[in-house]
């Protein structure tokens, strides 16, 4: 049906049919937009059609059925949740935590010792799937009309939450088996959507499938779980509900508590406003004989998916143990990045031959197993709460918590960000929070859980001077933290400033860590940058801990990093909002320290990418004469560059030249080499061809070096490098 004739019926068309014709229409763009999330036709004109159905079905009430879009929202609220008893019980799966290979060689070790399988026979062929993290429901449709919802419960018997499920857009009141199989032909470009899966390269597409016919009773289960989008938003506007005074309102802990406390709420108005949606996973009671439907499990959700049903793309058909430990790892790479929270992956046998031959045991299956990840998230207590000063004076909130494995890892420690956001989150010492360590980010704190809040404990506030040197801490208009005013006469900024200047990406000092900073500036034998080059060997000697020759590797590093470039130098000053690619951009239009140095604001506009906050703040850090002696003072130490022209225009004697870089170099890191053949406008390459124009060479250079000569490349040493770049050749 095109959408034309739909809007204006020709007169013929009794009210009947056009009820029908309403029905289907409705189901499927519903389908379209809550499923595909590829509406056809605006909302506007979906309302239309909506309104025109509920006149239909005000004049005629008695022509209301229970598959009617109109009654997806409805009914009154319940005192309490019928019992539902499953036909086919809601089984369990086995859990495998153990390490990323061991979950899956264990799980198909299993499975080929109960099959007798000898080590020669193929590898099993296996589906592998997400493991959703909300709730277990079972979607009973007779003749194709969803006739019932309900939960778990303990396997044997939920309960009844139909009139709540019905809300969920995603879920078909009616199954739509023929309208889409006819919509699939109108729309051969939809045809990529429904790719779900792949089988070694291999794509399966269901669009090609045929849609098979549905049985008379069929039982859908999946899962139904809040995406985490409209979570933040539904728990914004449980805030603002908060903070208008609305009673018994609050805010929800992660999307799968959302999720059940949305299917378990008895006033169905009240769960339509709590976005669900749902992913099917696999059939219960079914009138029709095992093995008629689907050969598969794939199969299976094939067909799900071409009732209408939504499936995860991410579905696999997989062969073997070692395919399976594949699908692990990569998956634990896209978990976060997911729209919603899976707490592991899913292994099922694909034939359901083998998997009837695999039986159960108690209340698993054989055939099946859920291969977790390491929790995200967990409770604890906060211990304390500190304040850490950052290298640019930034005041930072932290929780020191009772120790908790989360995320793969024990964290101690979880960020409060700032002010605004402890307030938010009202963290006491003494609270037990849940914290959230996700991917490598760094852990924080998600909330409180205010009944376990021990009676007066203190509210949190931030301190108005800095817990380190005793300088006054302020917040500045607009800005989000507290900040130090102590300059470097703040020992924590101190020790900030000197690992910044000396990380890898400014100098490069190799060996000077945070323990020993600490160390030197706790000591007081370091106050300001200078002072590192003012280190002798006895100073550093004669630290604790500190071996002879540790001392020794240090004094060395120190003399190595003196030989750097104008870039790293000026993004190791560590000016705020001045980063590397600011310090390479700051470098290449001035060319020389003291332009930089002494140029007004305006001109600092004039740069690639430098705006009014980072124009400001160049100028206010080299208007202080102590930052300024500070430069001095490390060019009096020895700390060199190449000075070059300003602007475009400054020479580029190596321009056009490949080099590769091999050994050590006697004076310059690997970086700083690169960075100065890329300053002079030439390029580093990583492997030696016919095209290298260069190879710089340093002590045990080793195979590029040997292919160099046999290529008839030319060979420099450090010394001729450095001539080069100076303009001779
Ligand atoms: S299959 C007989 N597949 O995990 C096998 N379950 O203990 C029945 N779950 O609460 C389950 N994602 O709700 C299956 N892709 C998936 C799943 C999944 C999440 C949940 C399920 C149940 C638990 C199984």
């Amino acid at each position: 049906m095109s959408t034309l004739d739909l809007f204006s019926p020709p007169d013929d068309v009794g009210p009947r049919d056009r009820l029908a014709q309403l029905h289907r229409e409705l189901h499927y763009n519903a389908h379209l937009y809550y499923v595909l999330d590829a509406p056809q036709i605006p909302d506007a004109q979906y309302d239309l059609l909506f309104k025109e159905l509920q006149a239909l079905e005000a004049e005629h009430p008695d022509w209301v059925t229970p598959d009617s879009p109109t009654q997806r929202v409805g009914g009154k609220a319940l005192d309490e949740f019928a019992p539902v008893r499953h036909v086919v019980p809601m089984l369990s799966i086995r859990t495998e935590t153990d390490t990323e290979s061991s979950g899956a060689e264990n799980f198909d070790a299993r499975v080929r010792r109960e099959l007798e399988l000898t080590e020669a026979s193929a590898p099993i062929e296996y589906v592998a799937e997400l493991k959703f993290d909300g709730l277990a429901i079972n979607l009973r449709y007779e003749r194709g009309v969803l006739v019932q919802a309900a939960t778990r419960g303990d396997g044997e018997t939920g309960e009844d939450v139909t009139q709540n499920i019905r809300t969920v857009g995603q879920i078909p009141l009616k199954i739509l088996a023929p309208t889409l199989a006819d919509a699939r032909a109108a729309l051969p470009l939809q045809g990529a959507r429904f790719v779900f899966g792949r089988s070694g390269g291999e794509t399966v597409d269901s669009s090609v499938a045929s849609v098979a016919e549905v049985p008379d009773v069929i039982e859908v289960r999946g899962e139904v779980y809040m995406r985490r989008d409209d979570f933040d938003a539904l728990n914004a506007r449980q805030r603002d509900r908060i903070a208008r005074g609305e009673k018994g309102e609050k805010t929800f802990v992660n999307p799968r508590n959302a999720a059940a406390g949305a299917v378990r709420q008895l006033d169905p108005a009240i769960a339509a406003q709590r976005p669900l949606s749902f992913f099917a996973y696999g059939v219960g009671e079914v009138s029709a004989r095992p093995g008629e439907l689907f050969a598969t499990h794939m199969e299976l959700l094939q067909t799900l998916k071409g009732w209408g049903f939504p499936v995860a793309e991410q579905v696999r058909v997989i062969s073997g143990a070692s395919g399976l430990v594949g699908y692990h790892r990569q998956i634990a790479q896209e978990r976060d990045a997911l729209p919603f929270d899976i707490d592991g992956v899913v292994y099922k046998v694909n034939s359901i031959a083998l998997q009837q031959r695999l039986g159960f045991v108690t209340r698993e299956p054989r055939w099946a197993v859920a291969h977790k990840y390491p929790a995200q998230e967990q409770l604890t207590t906060v211990l304390a709460i500190d304040v850490q000063v950052g290298r640019t004076g930034k005041l930072t909130p932290v929780a020191k918590l009772a120790p908790v494995f989360v995320g793969g890892v024990t964290v101690t420690n979880a960020t409060l960000h700032n002010e605004d956001e402890a307030r938010r989150k009202d963290v006491r010492i003494g609270d037990t929070v849940i914290v959230r360590r996700a991917g490598d980010v760094i852990p924080e704190v998600v909330s409180v859980l205010p009944e376990k809040r021990v009676a007066d404990a203190a509210i949190f506030t931030m301190p108005h001077i800095c817990p380190v040197c005793g300088s006054a801490a302020v917040r500045e208009e607009g800005e989000a933290d507290y900040r130090c005013t102590g300059g470097l006469f703040c020992s924590a900024q101190r020790k900030q400033a000197i690992l910044h200047f000396a990380q890898r990406r400014a100098v490069e000092v190799e060996g000077l860590g945070d323990k020993l900073v600490e160390q030197l500036v706790d000591a007081n034998v370091i106050r300001t940058l200078p002072d590192l080059y003012r280190l002798g060997l006895t100073a550093l000697a004669s630290l604790d801990r500190m071996a002879e020759k540790s001392a020794q590797n240090i004094v060395e590093a120190l003399e190595k990093s003196k030989q750097t470039t104008l870039q790293r130098f000026v993004y190791g000053l560590g000016i705020r909002h001045v980063g590397e690619a600011t310090a390479k951009e700051l470098a290449k239009h001035f060319g020389k320290m003291d332009a930089i140095m002494d140029a007004p604001e305006d001109s600092l506009l004039g740069v690639n990418d430098i705006g009014p906050i980072v124009a400001k703040s160049i100028r206010t850090f080299f208007d202080q004469a102590h930052n300024r002696e500070v430069v001095e003072q490390l060019r009096a130490c020895g700390v060199t560059w190449e000075e070059g022209a300003a602007g475009s225009d400054a020479p580029k004697p190596l321009a056009g030249k490949t080099f590769v870089l091999t050994g050590t170099l006697p004076t310059l890191g690997r970086d700083a080499a690169k960075d100065l053949i890329e300053s002079a406008g030439g390029k580093v390459s990583g492997s030696v061809s016919k095209k290298t124009n260069f190879v710089v060479a340093g002590t045990e250079a080793g195979s590029k070096l040997e292919k160099a000569v046999k290529l008839g490349v030319a060979v420099l040493d450090e010394p001729g490098l450095l001539e080069m770049l100076n303009g001779g050749t």
